[in-house]
């Protein structure tokens, strides 16, 4: 039997009763939409209709092995860049969310023997499921203090003859933060001198709300590099806001590395269901895709307003490295400079206000640098996040004494 570690943060949140919530900030997603709302952002409503009517006549087959064509040639325009190198739908699959998405890669393209550097902190799927599967994994640390950058000098001190992969994540959780384009030129070329694999999730792509298009370090996806040995995940979870529509995909300019993951796709799950594709098709259309990204965009900016004035307010308790894609971030607790137990926080401030939070040790792992760290989600409605920022806000200047300091490394 494969051995497998708890997946803390899904542990975290589903093991909270849901009547003790009252203010959820422990998701990571932007507010969700409902079908009707795409099919306004699709503007004429006769022709939304009678989109959605053809899926009621669609014989419900398989589908295509790769995935709907028409949902392929829709993906394949988001890493659009104008160059003769622009991605196949031939070299794009479809997957339920992100997560199988990953899933996927990590088991058709490595095994026990191969060594992979993870990007740290991170997604606990990134680096505990390469571990489970007899992977050797070394972490390729990001502090707060250095605004959560990679350091490339200690990316070439973790290489080792048996690397296969470099995994990144970009915008990053739990910190919102961003791999620059010059740092993602700096890695292809470290990854190319040693022909080593770089595999990018980049489910919270294209939320970047902190860094404008027009700016020389705004990053480009991982396939847009001009390295052959590149793949991509997303979904249309976190920035389109439709978690519940399960659809996410593999890109890579690798015809090898799409095969392998159609074989694995096979034994997992022969294709996805085809009226998601479709809905995600109808997602991915100019107006309706288009209309999303902008609503979280501005829905980001605004609540991201919130939560900084929050932090500047209590700066005394509360500080973090300002968030620039994706709709969270990781905030660190201290009193009197000393990191508070994030667990004990967490757990205090969900049974005196309802409140639920992320607590960082506990869910991005026992790393030395997240003692009081807990990841707020600021994608959802404006007015409840008010409300839950003054809850914290009361926990603060009633509760938050009580709360034990960090006993952790
Ligand atoms: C970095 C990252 N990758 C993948 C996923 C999974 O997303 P999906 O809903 O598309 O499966 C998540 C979900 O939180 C995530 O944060």
């Amino acid at each position: 039997m494969v051995k497998i570690e708890l997946f803390e943060v899904d542990h975290w949140i589903l093991s909270r009763s849901s009547t003790t919530v009252k203010h959820n900030l422990a998701h990571s997603y932007c507010l969700p939409r409902s079908i009707r709302d795409l099919q306004q952002l699709a503007g004429d409503s006769d022709a939304a209709t009678e989109a959605f009517s053809q899926v009621l006549s669609k014989a419900l087959d398989y589908g295509p092995m790769k995935g709907s064509e028409r949902l392929r040639s829709k993906i394949s325009k988001g890493y659009l860049t104008g160059s003769s190198s622009d991605l196949s739908i031939e070299n794009i699959i479809t997957t339920p969310g992100a997560s199988l998405a990953n899933f996927l890669v990590i088991f058709a393209l490595l095994g026990p023997g191969d060594h992979v550097i993870v990007q740290y902190p991170t997604y606990q799927q990134l680096y505990s499921l390469p571990k489970s599967l007899g992977i050797d994994v070394s972490l390729w640390e990001t502090k707060k203090d250095e605004g959560w950058k990679l350091d490339l000098e200690q990316l070439k001190g973790l290489i080792r003859p048996n690397t296969k992969m470099i995994i990144i994540n970009n915008p990053q959780n739990p910190t919102g933060a961003i791999i620059t384009k010059s740092t993602l030129e700096a890695i292809v070329d470290v990854a190319r001198d040693h022909s080593i694999t770089i595999f990018s999730d980049e489910v919270y792509r294209p939320l970047f709300h902190s860094i404008s298009p027009t700016d020389p370090e705004y990053p480009p996806s991982i396939l847009s590099m001009g390295y052959e040995n590149t793949i991509a995940t997303s979904s249309l979870s976190k920035a389109y806001s439709l978690a519940g529509l399960r659809v996410g995909w593999i890109a890579s300019h690798s015809s090898k590395v799409i095969d392998l993951c159609v074989n694995a796709r096979s034994y997992a799950l022969i294709t996805v269901s085809q009226i998601d594709e479709y809905l995600a098709s109808f997602t991915l259309s100019p107006s309706v895709g288009q209309g999303l990204i902008e609503r979280n965009d501005t829905l980001a900016k605004r609540n991201l307003y919130l939560v900084q004035s929050f932090i500047d307010k209590n700066s005394s308790a509360c500080e973090w490295v300002r968030p620039v894609g994706g709709p969270i971030g990781f905030i660190r607790f201290t009193r009197s400079g000393k990191p508070v137990d994030d667990l004990e926080l967490c757990t205090a401030l969900l049974q005196k206000r309802g409140v639920l939070l992320v607590p960082g040790r506990k869910c991005f792992g026992d790393g030395v640098n997240f003692s009081g760290y807990v990841r707020l989600g600021f994608g959802g409605d404006t007015g409840e996040l008010e409300v839950a920022l003054d809850a914290l806000q009361l926990f603060l200047q009633e509760d938050y004494s009580d709360v034990p300091l960090s006993t952790g490394p």
